[in-house]
């Protein structure tokens, strides 16, 4: 049995532990990939504080982490177009394939989700394996650090590309790393002004370096005064909430046009009030995102990079896996784009 470097939550309190653990073994229907670069996910961040969603949700020892590029070793007899030495990212989401939504092609729908590095093993480790129907193949050339944002850049993609944006004004809410991926989507694909809004300068500093059409801090300015600067009258077509934040939502559904479409990723830490009489009143429509669909999403992503969309200004900061503390310490400051390990070394 050969040994591995991983990054291990071994025990039920705040921390990440760098340890040698036992390669995983192929099973039936995998591939197992020797891991490049992974990107640090707001998830990676609660399971290493060890938050009350982390308590409640894993089963230790753990191998973390679920955002992954890396080249294929070892392919399971049977599996077909998947071969040594691709470059692959992973769909983090591994799904029943039994139920309804599943059997209809929905997969993205099933009820019953096993999240890599959350429900099983991940991807912050030299080598992991993966069901082949979750490998995405690199079939034109992505550079490793971007092919390790897949997972996040679907996240954006599936939220951006879910309302038609061409010749609309779109106001993202929170300019993290997926609102900063958004905003590039939707500039690519034609949207009149992107608006974007954060409290952190930082972030937005890397906001306009994508080309958006303002970017605001709403600590300091309000979204009216924002669409004063864009000469805009009648709120915005399309919503994209990339915050989480309570205060983002009831901003923006403020401020959207009639019949306009919210298309809602960040996740709320906790229930809050809406005005929803004015949801009701501007015939707001309110979409839910989670994950990226498998695998339309995916071929999206793979596409708008082949036609040019430019990530790079989006990962800001690089480390080794063996300073996977400062690595982490730097995403928790939440003034920085995607922060990257390599694992090539
Ligand atoms: N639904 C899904 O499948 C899915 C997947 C991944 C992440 N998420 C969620 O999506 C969101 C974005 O992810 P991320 O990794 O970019 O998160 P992040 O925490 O890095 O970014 C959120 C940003 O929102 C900003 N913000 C805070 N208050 C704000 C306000 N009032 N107005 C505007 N911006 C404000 C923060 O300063 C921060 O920069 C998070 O809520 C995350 O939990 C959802
Ligand atoms: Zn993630
Ligand atoms: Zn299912």
């Amino acid at each position: 049995m050969h040994a591995m470097k991983a990054l291990v939550k071994e025990r039920a309190e705040p921390g990440l532990w760098l340890v040698d653990v036992p390669e995983p073994v192929l099973g039936p229907g995998e591939v197992k990939i020797r891991v490049l670069r992974t990107g640090i996910c707001g998830t990676d961040l609660h399971i290493r504080k060890f938050d009350d969603w982390a308590r409640q949700t894993l089963t230790l020892p753990l191998i973390v982490g679920h955002e992954f590029s890396g080249h294929v070793v070892e392919v399971a007899d049977g599996v077909e177009d998947i071969a040594v030495g691709d470059l692959v990212s992973g769909e983090g989401h591994l799904v029943c394939g039994k139920c309804r939504n599943c059997m209809a092609g929905r997969r993205h729908l099933c009820r019953n989700t096993i999240g890599l590095g959350v429900h099983r093993d991940g991807a912050f480790a030299e080598y992991l394996t993966l069901p082949a129907t979750n490998v995405w193949v690199h079939r034109t050339p992505v550079h490793p650090d971007v092919a390790a944002i897949f997972d996040p850049f679907g996240n954006a993609v599936h939220t951006a590309l879910s309302f038609p944006l061409v010749g609309e004004d779109v106001l993202i809410t929170g300019a993290g790393p997926i609102g900063l991926m958004a905003a590039a989507v939707a500039t690519h694909v034609g949207a009149r002004n992107v608006a974007i809004t954060d409290v952190s300068d930082e972030r937005l500093n890397l906001a306009t370096k994508l080309g958006v059409s303002l970017a605001l801090n709403v600590s300091r300015d309000t979204l009216a005064e924002g669409m004063r600067r864009l000469n805009m009258h009648e709120g915005f077509d399309v919503g994209l909430e990339m915050s989480g934040n309570p205060a983002a939502l009831r901003d923006m559904i403020a401020n959207m046009t009639h019949g306009g479409k919210i298309a809602m990723l960040g996740l709320p830490a906790a229930d809050f009030a809406v005005d929803w009489s004015t949801v009701v009143t501007s015939m707001l429509t309110i979409k839910g995102i989670y994950g990226r669909e498998m695998y339309e999403t995916w071929y999206n992503m793979s596409v708008l990079l082949e036609k040019g969309l430019d990530l790079s200004p989006v990962i800001t900061d690089r480390f080794s896996y063996e300073d996977f503390d400062t690595a982490f310490n730097t995403a928790a400051s939440g003034r920085t784009g995607k922060v990257i390990l390599d694992w090539s070394a």
